[in-house]
């Protein structure tokens, strides 16, 4: 299969990747001349792990290359997947498709023979309707199927999820599609994953109801902690008796400081405005995206109530930007909240990411210093916070740690440590949903 991929952002680069790696010949196109220089000198424009490695040896065995053109690749593919941004537009908060119908529009003038264009991009329901119709209004004589196939990578986990998805989606108008698209992910469904064939709404439903549904879990669990603080149980005991229920399943049930990444804020909102003028409000994800929102700033008042009510003038080492581990993307990441409310209060905040610094600077206050490691973040801090749950943070040298600090405040907000051995090191530790910690367990339960 010839396959052309539109835009070389975090998911048209990863697919094209895998694509190639499946043995298929591939182009991946963007209008961005440096991204594409970059690629072809083999510098990735983001960072993910083992993806420049498959880049590399795909390019090197010929089947995988990189323009700034699409007219030549769009002519001699057999697919074109759209994988360009769909960014919130200002103001309201519906998806901006501006850039997905500027490519349906490029692609019309250069399609030759029986095409098939795949959205990657997460489109709010009726947009393939909307670029099957650009398509034929610019080009008549466009032999095209327009299909839905929407993305589930993780970021940070974008290969292996790409490679062994739990299911693939596509949707639909016309039966010509399947087989092409059958034949595109056959490598896949070798490996035993479903491939489900939908309409074309149903499938742009799925990604958008796909990710509110993961959004609402997290945030469920997320409120649960406060209640377990507040009432004496403890968060992650209560996710693994739930987790076990096959029916819930024991996944992203992990509590946290609140969800942030380029997905779920992004299409939570999104999926809220379409069922909104759709007749059709979506009240249990509106309130997920207000829980969540409330809940990072919160985040900051809780180290400060950690630091017993007052952070002024006091140093605050923070450790983890992005908005979770091996990325460097800090899109909405909760540490950009919590880094304002302590300072808001007060408090002199110094960083530290192993990925994320550069991306995390233009978003955070000025005032922010950042350290070479987290061992010289936390030097002479009042209290540390860990945000992000990079793996180097869980197994840090708590001895070393705790010996550069100035105070004994440690704030865990991934639950990545236990209690006892952060005491054993003279620190106070504060995570979150262990109220076991917080409250004696002779707490009354019901008013009295
Ligand atoms: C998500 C979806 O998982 C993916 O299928 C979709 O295509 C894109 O959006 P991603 O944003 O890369 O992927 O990250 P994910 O691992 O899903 O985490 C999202 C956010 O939820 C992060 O901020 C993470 O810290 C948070 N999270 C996740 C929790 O707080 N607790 C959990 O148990 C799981």
């Amino acid at each position: 299969m010839r396959i052309t991929i539109i835009g070389s952002g975090y998911v048209g680069l990863v697919s094209g990747a895998c694509f190639a790696d499946f043995g298929h010949v591939v182009t991946c196109v963007d209008k961005a001349e440096h991204k594409i220089e970059a690629l072809r000198a083999g510098r990735m424009p983001i960072y993910e792990p083992g993806l420049a490695e498959i880049v590399a040896s795909n390019v090197q065995a010929g089947r995988l290359s990189f323009s700034t053109d699409l007219a030549g690749p769009v002519s001699e593919a057999d697919v074109v997947f759209i994988a360009v941004g769909t960014p919130s537009r200002r103001g309201d908060g519906h998806a901006d498709l501006s850039h997905v119908f500027d490519v349906a529009r490029d692609i019309s003038r250069h399609v030759r023979g029986f095409t098939v264009v795949a959205t990657k991009s997460t489109v709010p329901v009726g947009t393939g309707d909307e670029v099957d119709y650009i398509i034929r209004m610019v080009n008549p004589n466009a032999d095209v199927a327009v299909v839905s196939n929407p993305e589930f990578l993780r970021e940070g986990a974008a290969i292996e999820d790409f490679k062994r998805p739990d299911r693939i989606v596509v949707g639909h108008a016309d039966p010509r599609a399947v087989e092409v698209m059958t034949e595109v992910y056959r490598p896949l469904y070798l490996n035993a994953a479903p491939i489900l064939f939908t309409s074309r709404r149903t499938s742009e439903l799925v990604k958008y109801a796909a990710n509110a549904f993961l959004a609402l879990k997290i945030t469920f669990i997320n409120e649960i902690a406060d209640l377990c603080e507040n009432v004496g149980a403890n968060v992650q005991e209560v996710s693994r008796g739930i987790g076990l229920d096959k029916r819930i399943g024991p996944k992203f049930l992990n509590a946290g400081p609140g969800y942030g990444g380029s997905c779920f804020p992004k299409d939570t909102l999104a999926l809220v405005k379409t069922a909104q003028d759709s007749n059709a409000p979506l009240r249990l994800v509106e309130a997920t995206v207000a829980v969540n929102d409330q809940r990072k700033r919160a985040m900051a008042r809780k180290v400060v109530a950690a630091c017993g009510g007052r952070v002024r003038g006091r140093t605050i080492a923070v450790l983890g930007l992005t908005f979770k581990p091996n990325t460097d993307d800090m899109r909405e990441a909760p540490a950009i909240s919590i880094i304002q409310g302590l300072i808001d209060a007060g408090a002199r905040v110094t960083a530290y990411d192993p990925q994320g610094m550069e991306q995390a600077r233009p978003l955070l206050d000025p005032h922010v210093a950042y350290a070479e490691d987290a061992y010289v973040c936390a030097h002479g801090a009042d209290a540390l916070v860990i945000v992000t749950e990079w793996d180097q943070f869980r197994a840090l040298d708590l001895d070393r740690l705790a010996a550069g600090m100035t105070g004994n405040v440690l704030v865990d907000l991934r639950n990545i440590y236990r209690s006892e051995e952060i005491e054993k090191r003279g620190l106070r530790y504060t995570c979150l949903g262990d109220g076991l910690a917080t409250l004696p367990l002779s707490y009354p339960v019901a008013a009295e």
